[in-house]
């Protein structure tokens, strides 16, 4: 072989090596221009292309369509500021320029609106980088609507725990007031009685004063009678003694004597009745329920009669139903307007042991309370 056929041989292997080579990195190239179109076509995440010089959108993925609504005709080409979708990204050309000029911008929370108008909140992250000569920026768009949902849900229960404690507060204090009217205006008052009845006995027995000190320290004596059972009362109103010794059951018994002995109206216990018992907490928490629910009927609804009946199946269930004059649940009050604390607070209490209260009422048609609460808890 002549030496310039061995140069020409050479020549032409080399070409065919380059071009062998170019072929190759065609291929990488080629490669990996499906492996970023099959990932930016499977994501889950929405991402838009934008041409950073124009601000025009360059492509945009179909998990972004499908979240927003809309078809790739409609965003490709458009300018974002055009796009309503993106009003709280680039509502104007200007706010553009922010995207534009930062390498890397995170929104955490923001609102989009679908095609029919539906609020979605995304998580919004934009980068810019060069590809070949022309720059562009990715933004990635996350739906965040459900964390945001979840998020909300855990918000609306904290303020529900804080309004539920400053509601019991409240009540806490008007049952101190109550309680100390009770102490000054009957305890007191037959205190006051018997000091004076004592004291006057004295001065007849020393001859100080005519009289009969019999009769004095007679009266002294049913005074203290009288006090020590207001004294009983106050007790077992504080906390009846029967729900600690006995339970639910007996406690609405002894509740239900009481309220005829005080009121004069009947409270008829009827259903199931059992020995079993919940946690103390709950059993206390039952028994104020009721005791609301039986003290509204006798004193709002102007009956002499109130009906208290219990079931035991998967829950245990008591309806408490009286005849009397109704009210407006949705007024949460009578027709004379009145309106208070406690339906709200049986309500709250029910949930607080995973149990559940639905009032029936309307005015003229009487009440129906229904408390249930599961058996196991
Ligand atoms: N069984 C009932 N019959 C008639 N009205 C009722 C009855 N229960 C509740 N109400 C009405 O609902 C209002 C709110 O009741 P509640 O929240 O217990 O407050 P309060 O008993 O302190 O007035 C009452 O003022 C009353 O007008
Ligand atoms: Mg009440």
């Amino acid at each position: 072989m002549s030496d310039t056929n061995a140069t020409l041989s050479g020549r032409i292997a080399l070409l065919e090596a380059t071009l062998l080579e170019k072929e190759r990195t065609g291929e990488a190239l080629r490669d990996s221009e499906k492996r970023y179109r099959r990932l930016f076509e499977s994501a889950k995440d929405g991402i838009l292309i934008l041409d950073a010089d124009t601000g025009k959108v360059v492509d945009v993925n179909p998990f972004l369509l499908h979240l927003l609504g809309y078809s790739y005709e409609a965003l490709y080409g458009k300018h974002i500021w055009e796009l309503g979708v993106f009003k709280d990204i680039a509502a104007s050309k200007e706010a553009f320029t922010i995207l534009q000029d930062n390498e890397y911008i995170r929104y955490d929370d923001l609102p989009l609106e679908t095609i029919v108008g539906q609020p979605i909140a995304v998580e919004f992250v934009s980068n810019v980088y060069f590809v070949d000569s022309s720059k562009v920026i990715q933004c990635n768009i996350r739906d965040i609507s459900a964390r945001k949902q979840a998020e909300d849900r855990q918000l609306e229960s904290y303020r529900k725990i804080k309004e539920l404690n400053r509601r019991l507060a409240e009540m806490e204090e008007t049952e101190k007031r109550t309680l100390s009217a009770i102490l000054h205006d009957d305890f007191g008052q037959n205190l006051t009685s018997l000091s004076m009845s004592l004291n006057l006995a004295k001065l007849q027995l020393n001859g100080q004063t005519k009289g009969n000190a019999n009769l004095r320290l007679d009266d002294a004596i049913s005074l203290v009678e009288k006090l020590g059972d207001q004294l009983h009362t106050i007790i077992s109103d504080l906390r009846p003694t029967v729900l600690d010794n006995f339970g639910i059951f007996a406690a609405l018994k002894w509740y239900s004597q009481q309220c005829k002995l005080r009121t004069g109206v009947d409270v008829i216990i009827s259903g199931d009745t059992f020995e079993d018992r919940l946690p103390l907490q709950t059993e206390i928490i039952i028994y104020r329920i009721i005791q609301e629910a039986v003290s509204n009927a006798i004193k709002h609804a102007g009956t002499s009669c109130v009906e208290l009946s219990a079931s035991k199946k998967e829950m245990l269930r008591f309806t408490i139903t009286d005849n009397g004059k109704g009210f407006d649940i949705e007024k949460k009050s009578d027709m004379g307007g009145r309106t208070g604390l406690g339906l709200d607070i049986m309500q709250e209490r029910a949930e607080s042991i995973e149990g559940s209260l639905s009032i029936t009422s309307a005015p003229g048609r009487g009440t129906k309370v229904i408390l249930e609460v599961p058996y196991t808890i």
